[in-house]
């Protein structure tokens, strides 16, 4: 197996730095076909992109990794399964919250994923006015400490609510959270906070669903029947929020010029800025299993490193932009 720049969130948790989006199976996506996936997951893995990002609500995603792991031990036997890392999410519907309706959630991921206990559960609650996602913590943390999940992570959580979560000695390692080259908010206040208390960020949306790279470039505004993803409709509305389609041209084409000189992609250089990050353990970058294969240009983020130039150049367009953090607010609160 290919090996490819890894990350360390906990001693009991090493990621890619490069981590496999399994929401574009969701639906909403184009049709996914179980099989031509699960070889595509075959693929992924031995090229060495063995980290998957899921949740307990990206349809089969869950079901999906189960399949997988048949499928290598069958290939390639259990100790194969050990380079495997599948973090799965919960995402609850907020209500009252009991130990049992952890229990019976976490199980039901456990058997759809085939897995004895969980790398990383990311945990996400939709409406801090109910406090019941403090109970749910506790209650992670219990099968923590049994071994039924190995670590906990966040989802979407802003930073007044991850302070809440520490003060109460909860273990959290990392949260995930919406993170690009134009959506800056996790630097004024998410980043300081995690350095400051050892916590690693996981970030998604990073090529904007695809808008960020070659394909965009020079390109008039993407009609509706154009934006055909859910992912494209949810980031074409983040970069009307940030500046619009005429400013998001003037960023491609300085991207361009840096990826031209360093004989990479538009979509490698916003990785890359994303990657060199501080506190961030690795980017999510979403698949298409069995439709379209990134693998080959992806993995050369791993060979690029951007100079002060590529860095200015971004800044300098970046400046005539809208403030995201006071038009949406801090990380997550474009759910909320
Ligand atoms: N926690 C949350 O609330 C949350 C929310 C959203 C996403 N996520 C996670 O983050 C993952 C990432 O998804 P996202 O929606 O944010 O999308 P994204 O990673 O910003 O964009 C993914 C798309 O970028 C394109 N792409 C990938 N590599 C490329 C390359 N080298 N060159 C050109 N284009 C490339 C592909 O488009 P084509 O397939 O069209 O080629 C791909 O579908 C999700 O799967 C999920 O795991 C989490």
């Amino acid at each position: 197996m290919n090996k490819l720049p890894s990350y360390k969130l906990n001693p009991d948790l090493t990621v890619c730095r490069i981590l496999n989006g399994m929401w574009q199976v969701a639906g909403g996506h184009g049709y996914i076909d179980h099989e031509k996936a699960v070889e595509d997951m075959i693929k992924y893995h031995n090229s060495g992109f063995t980290t998957w990002d899921l949740a307990d609500i990206y349809g089969p995603a869950e079901d999906l990794i189960g399949e997988f792991r048949r499928r290598l031990l069958k290939l390639r036997g259990k100790e194969e399964l050990d380079q495997i890392q599948a973090l799965t999410k919960w995402v609850p519907r907020p209500g009252k919250i009991t130990r049992s309706t952890v229990i019976e959630n976490i199980q039901k991921s456990l058997n759809r994923m085939n897995v004895s206990s969980i790398d990383l559960l990311q945990f996400h609650w939709w409406d801090y006015n109910n406090p019941y996602y403090m109970d749910a913590l506790k209650y992670l943390t219990d099968l923590r400490d049994n071994g039924i999940i190995k670590n906990i992570g966040l989802t979407n959580f802003d930073t007044v609510r991850v302070q809440i979560i520490m003060d109460a000695d909860l273990p959290i390692v990392s949260n995930q959270i919406q993170y690009s080259i134009i959506d800056r908010r996790p630097e004024v206040k998410m980043i300081p906070f995690c350095q400051k208390h050892d916590i690693s960020l996981l970030a998604y949306g990073s090529l904007c669903g695809g808008l960020m790279s070659d394909r965009y470039l020079e390109r008039e505004k993407p009609s509706a029947a154009e934006l055909d993803t859910l992912s494209l409709r949810k980031y074409y509305q983040m970069i009307e929020a940030w500046g619009g389609w005429n400013l998001f041209q003037e960023l491609l084409s300085n991207l361009k010029a840096a990826a031209q000189k360093h004989k990479v992609s538009i979509a490698n250089i916003a990785t890359r800025y994303i990657l060199d990050s501080p506190a961030v353990a690795g980017v999510i970058i979403g698949t298409r299993l069995g439709i379209v294969d990134h693998r080959a240009s992806n993995e050369k983020v791993f060979n690029l490193k951007l100079d002060r130039s590529d860095l200015d150049a971004i800044d300098a367009v970046c400046k005539k932009s809208n403030n995201l953090y006071e038009k949406i607010g801090d990380c997550g609160d474009e759910y909320r």
